[in-house]
């Protein structure tokens, strides 16, 4: 097969997936997105010719989403799609897809205007979190305990030059046990799962969040894929909450996974799944 790597930065995992086509032995065409240029209205871009399928890797949410859009629309399938980034992108977005397809979600409240804010946190009860539409690794990610603090923080978000700070959305703080779950989708299967601890309440890795294989009870395996079909599934990585009443929610959802740290815990070889089970699914 002949297949693309769209990507800007090159991690661990895009090392990983390279290496997994190249001893598969199929073409590899990889598109530096940063030195791209795409002639939409123009045919004959002849490496964009003839790709079976091409991974979106790109760290930037908009770069990742632009080329996926511009790869469509050269006929190429993409992995993750244009629309399932875009909806993973917005955690908003997020939220409803999985909240009107049955999939539990913490309480989430939204509202538009400082005032709005502290009448919705009041009625959610504190401690809240509150979170940007978009962006990833707990950035510009808050926990308020009071409402002294919300203030505080609602004060920064309105401050802030982008409208998407303005756009305030409010969620209950699950009381989940010094972890989070980071479950792996791929086409249908839930290869890996790891737990991440910290003793802080953002348990991202990429903030110090300590991974840990988790083997995941069937219920949680049939949450993750509920979740990712209501996602558009692909290939995907869910957070799971779980609460302290035995409750398990759906945090987010990612359409471009990093997983150096699962790979390095687990020993399973999740690029290497990724290639094989596109593979089959484009074949289908
Ligand atoms: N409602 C919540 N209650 C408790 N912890 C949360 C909640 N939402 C997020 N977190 C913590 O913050 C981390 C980052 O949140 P998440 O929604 O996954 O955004 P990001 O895109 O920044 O990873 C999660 O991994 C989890 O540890
Ligand atoms: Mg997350």
């Amino acid at each position: 097969m002949k297949i693309g790597i769209a990507y800007d930065v090159v991690r661990d995992e895009e090392r990983q997936i390279v290496e997994a086509i190249r001893k598969r032995g199929h073409e590899l065409v990889p598109f530096y997105v940063p030195s791209m240029v795409v002639k939409v209205n123009d045919s004959s871009q002849e490496k964009l010719d003839r790709l079976d399928f091409a991974f979106e890797r790109c760290v930037s949410f908009y770069r990742a989403l632009s080329s996926a859009a511009l790869l469509e629309g050269k006929g190429i399938e993409v992995v993750n799609g244009y629309e399932v980034i875009r909806d993973c992108g917005d955690k908003l977005v997020t939220t409803i897809r999985l909240s009107s397809r049955g999939v539990p979600v913490p309480k989430t409240f939204v509202a538009f205007s400082r005032q709005k804010v502290i009448e919705a946190a009041r009625e959610l009860g504190y401690p809240v979190v509150v979170k940007p539409i978009f962006g990833s690794w707990g950035r510009m990610m808050a926990r308020a305990l009071s409402e002294d603090d919300l203030l505080d923080i609602v004060d920064f978000r309105e401050s802030m030059p982008s409208p998407y700070f303005r756009v305030h959305y409010l969620q209950e703080f699950v009381n989940k046990p010094g972890r989070d779950i980071r479950s792996f989708y791929v086409w249908g299967e839930v290869p890996v799962a790891i737990y991440r601890y910290s003793t802080r309440w953002k348990t991202n890795t990429a903030l110090g969040g300590k991974a840990e294989p988790a083997e995941l009870s069937e219920e949680l395996l049939d949450l993750t894929i509920k979740a990712a079909e209501a996602i558009g599934g692909g290939i995907l990585g869910v957070d799971l909450l779980e609460s302290s009443d035995g409750r398990v929610y759906v945090s987010e959802v990612n359409a471009v996974i990093e997983f150096r740290n699962t790979v390095r815990v687990s020993g399973i070889d999740l690029a290497g799944i990724m290639v094989d089970k596109t593979i089959e699914q484009i074949r289908r």
